[in-house]
């Protein structure tokens, strides 16, 4: 396997995110995996049901129709379909109808809710479920980026999202410190399609009002907790080791199809007071960052993620981003079998 596209096959046995919980409605809607189309809708019990967007009948989508209790009821001929993907009505058959055995919904092998996002995967997944280190911190403040949605590769995002050694020459006018072209030595460690690495580092705190107070320098220190889960969740803790506080960064990366990629960014805060001002202007912060790096990887030609790892150069500043194409080889290695 020499490289990863956004629609790898072998990208079906794994998590992904589908849409944000809010998303999730009695208005059934359609969301896009892989060039693939999913209906998604919650009835009133409260559960989320995910179902390929074809009615069975004459594959009309399923997204035209409309909840019907926690069921759906097809938009062109009236088939009815319950939260198990099974037809109980074909209103053109009357109430005696024989229902075919074959009417019934597609399903992925799996769905899961969790902070504030809706997962599926569509065949038995090898990885596990996306999950976050804040998950039930009830000290957290919760921001919601703007959903983007954006011509780029998936793996290439992820392999952005954790690289070390491009913060002072893509940041430069957001966080990233000129004396911070050093990435010193840090360990990542692995187990099985996840990996953590941490280290600490300088940079400009311009979100801290003791800096403008006179309290503290600019230039700050900060460790910096880097979580991967395999293929395209991502999680940076980042703990402000002189003003204080951390600031949790969830990363869901939805690869739509070959060149587009949706991406769900939420903060977590636990330095904020509360504040719902502070919360806009540190997610506006973070709008700022992101497009810093989408500007980047919007000059790729090629979008897929390389995993041989000969393909590139790679130095010892580059260790959370050659883990990350190991695991996605392996991942890759694993689902063909
Ligand atoms: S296409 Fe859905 S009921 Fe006919
Ligand atoms: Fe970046």
């Amino acid at each position: 396997m020499a490289t990863l596209t956004n629609t790898h096959p072998s990208l079906k046995k794994a998590w992904h995110s589908l849409c944000r919980s809010s998303d999730a409605t009695a208005v059934p809607h359609k969301e896009t995996l892989m060039g693939e189309d999913w209906v998604v809708w919650r009835g009133p019990n409260g559960q989320v049901n995910v179902f390929r967007d074809l009615c069975p009948h004459r594959l009309a989508p399923l997204s035209i129709g409309k909840c019907e209790g926690d069921n759906i009821r097809c938009g062109y001929h009236g088939w009815v379909f319950d939260t198990s993907g099974d037809c109980v009505e074909i209103p053109a058959l009357g109430e005696d109808a024989t229902i075919p055995p074959r009417a019934k919904l597609t399903g992925p092998a799996g769905v899961h809710e969790s902070h504030g996002m809706v997962f599926i995967a569509p065949e038995e997944p090898l990885t596990p479920a996306p999950t976050l280190s804040v998950m039930d911190n009830s000290n957290f403040q919760i921001g919601d980026l703007p959903v983007i949605t954006t011509r780029a590769s998936a793996g290439l995002l992820a392999d952005n999202f954790l690289d070390m050694a491009h913060f002072p020459f893509v940041h430069a006018a957001t966080f990233g410190a000129e004396s911070e072209r050093l990435v010193p030595p840090y360990t990542v460690t692995r187990d099985g399609f996840t990996f953590e690495a941490a280290y600490e580092h300088d940079f400009a705190n311009r979100e801290d009002p003791g800096v403008e107070a006179g309290i503290r320098p600019l230039i700050q220190r900060r460790r910096l907790t880097y979580r991967y889960i395999a293929p395209f969740h991502l999680e940076l803790a980042i703990e402000f080791l002189d003003a204080g506080g951390t600031n949790v960064i969830g990363f869901f990366l939805t690869p739509q199809d070959a060149d587009t990629v949706r991406i769900y960014s939420s903060l977590w805060r636990d330095d904020l007071d509360g504040s719902e001002e502070r919360m806009k202007e540190a997610v506006d912060f973070e709008i700022a960052v992101v497009e810093e790096d989408l500007a980047l990887q919007g000059t790729f030609k090629n979008l897929s993620l390389p995993l041989n790892i000969t393909t590139e150069v790679h130095t010892r500043a580059d260790k959370t981003t050659i883990e990350l194409r190991r695991i996605l080889d392996d991942f890759v290695e694993a689902a063909s079998k």
